[in-house]
């Protein structure tokens, strides 16, 4: 793409930046439909985020801002208002700057994995599903996966409080859901989903112990990079179908650019 004059821009505001993937798939996307748009990342500190916002907030031609770990919770509260599962979860992984500077934020990851799941044939509804991790990315899945009729929904988190104010969130909103948390034995369910950042560094430790899979299960990840994480090539040894991390980028690309453009 050439970068013009006119060219608005998105940043992708992460720390660190090294392991992301989205640029070269929001811009490829952005090419395709002939929008003049460019994302690039930005390393930003926790403590720089308030300071960042507010500065981008003020620039012109800055359609919006994508939103990674570690920001997803920090940066929703410092929208002007959200909508849709950010405002029911606190979390944002999108914001648009309105034309008066004010900022919306929005949460696709959910959506974005749920498309992804059916796009490969894994219909999450009426499944029995045990989450792991309760953190920006694992809030917006178990939306997605409460909107789309999950039978039964575990969630299982390294801080246990984290998953059981989740879980009380989500029973107020979709009380016709079984929704549990604490310790859960993977054989038990039909969809295992690693919604934590385990599996993005060599030496981390599974999110669940294989061994306990049931053959046919599908495990998921939202871990892009590696792109067969440990636990994924663990569970393809046990027989499990499995689901890699960048399904649900594609998917969600389209849903990034559709609020932003
Ligand atoms: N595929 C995609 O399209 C996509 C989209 C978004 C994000 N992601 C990926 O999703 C992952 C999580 O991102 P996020 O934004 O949700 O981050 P986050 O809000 O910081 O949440 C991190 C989650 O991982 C857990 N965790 C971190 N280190 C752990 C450890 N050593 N042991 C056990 N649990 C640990 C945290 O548990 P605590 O609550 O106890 O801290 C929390 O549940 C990242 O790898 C990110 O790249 C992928």
């Amino acid at each position: 793409m050439t970068i013009t004059g006119a060219t608005r821009f998105v940043p992708l505001l992460a720390h660190p930046c090294r392991h992301v993937r989205t640029p070269p798939v929001f811009n490829a996307e952005c090419a395709r439909r002939g929008l003049d748009i460019a994302m690039v990342p930005l390393d930003v500190t926790p403590e720089m985020l308030p300071a960042t916002v507010e500065a981008l907030r003020h620039i012109g031609n800055l359609a919006g801002m994508v939103i990674t770990i570690p920001h997803k919770n920090s940066a929703a509260a410092l929208c002007d208002r959200l909508t849709g599962a950010a405002r029911l979860l606190g979390v944002c992984n999108v914001v648009r700057r309105e034309a008066d500077g004010i900022l919306t934020g929005a949460m696709f990851d959910g959506e974005g994995f749920v498309a992804g799941l059916r796009d490969r044939g894994h219909e999450p509804t009426g499944r029995r599903v045990l989450l792991v991790g309760a953190g920006g990315a694992a809030s917006g899945l178990a939306h997605a996966l409460a909107s789309a009729g999950v039978a039964k929904l575990f969630i299982t988190n390294r801080s246990p409080d984290k998953a059981e104010q989740l879980a009380e969130q989500l029973r107020a909103a979709f009380p016709q859901i079984e929704i549990r948390t604490g310790k859960a034995d993977p054989k038990d369910f039909d969809l295992v989903i690693n919604g934590t950042s385990l599996g993005m560094h060599e030496g981390d430790a599974l999110p669940v112990d294989p061994d306990r899979l049931t053959p046919g299960t599908v495990v998921a990840e939202v871990v892009m990079q590696p792109d067969v994480t440990p636990l994924l090539a663990a569970a393809e040894a046990r027989g499990c179908h499995i689901h890699k991390g960048i399904h649900m980028i594609e998917q969600q690309i389209r849903l990034l650019v559709d609020f932003v453009a």
